[in-house]
């Protein structure tokens, strides 16, 4: 079974997702890190990130790869460098592209298809597994997610954090959008686990007994 998780940054996707994966016994496949993989190569080789084609060329040439809890794109192993601040900013900017999202998207199909799955992302629910047995949908109020990014990016500022959330929900908005038949599950006020186990009943009620 695929059970897609989507929602906008700081909505306790990635939390969630590798929680429940442990969990159910499932495989855990965070397609975020395969954008931002891409970007930290683009970067890394010196093309400007407006060039979807050379950027879609560059994905199918260069697949990211997981190891475990490792990402691996040319060669390199890219688990923390993704998570930097020049990461996030310049991620939506290949994300945005339609040449790029073909490409990975056929690769998280692929993905998906190997085995039952938690998939993490924008459009999980809505394009890469509208099959998924079940979809879930986080959000969480602007604040909260705030201060959820500030635990994971300690050097930046409240106010650069607030700004750049804002900014990436702009430049995301095209790729999210919950699917209709997924649950919405606010995180606000949830606890890790009890979104864990909202989702965890979720699955068992659609698994046969
Ligand atoms: O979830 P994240 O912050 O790691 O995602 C990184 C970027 O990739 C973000 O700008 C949204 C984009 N993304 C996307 O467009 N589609 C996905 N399935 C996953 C992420």
């Amino acid at each position: 079974m695929i059970v897609a998780i989507d929602g906008p940054a700081g909505a306790g996707k990635s939390t969630v997702a590798r929680a429940l994966a442990e969990r159910l016994g499932f495989r855990y496949l965070d397609t975020g890190a395969m954008y931002r993989a891409l970007t930290w190569l683009a970067l890394e080789r010196g093309i400007p990130l407006e060039e979807a084609d050379r950027l879609a060329a560059l994905a199918t040439d260069a697949p990211v790869t997981f190891e475990g809890s490792r990402v691996r794109i040319g060669g390199s192993d890219v688990t923390a460098a993704i998570r930097e601040p020049r990461i996030d900013r310049a991620v939506p900017v290949v994300a945005r592209h339609g040449a790029v999202r073909t490409v990975m998207r056929g690769r998280q199909r692929e993905l998906a298809d190997e085995g039952s799955a938690v998939i993490e992302g924008r459009d999980i629910g809505t394009v890469v597994a509208p099959e998924a047995g079940v979809k879930v949908y986080l959000v969480a109020d602007a604040a909260e997610r705030a201060r959820r990014r500030m635990h994971d990016r300690p050097g930046l500022g409240a106010d650069a954090l607030a700004t750049d959330l804002r900014l990436r929900d702009a430049s995301d908005a095209a790729q999210m959008r919950p699917a209709a038949d997924a649950e919405l599950i606010d995180t606000t006020e949830l606890g890790i686990a009890e979104v864990v186990d909202r989702i965890e009943q979720l699955v068992r009620a659609r698994q046969p007994a």
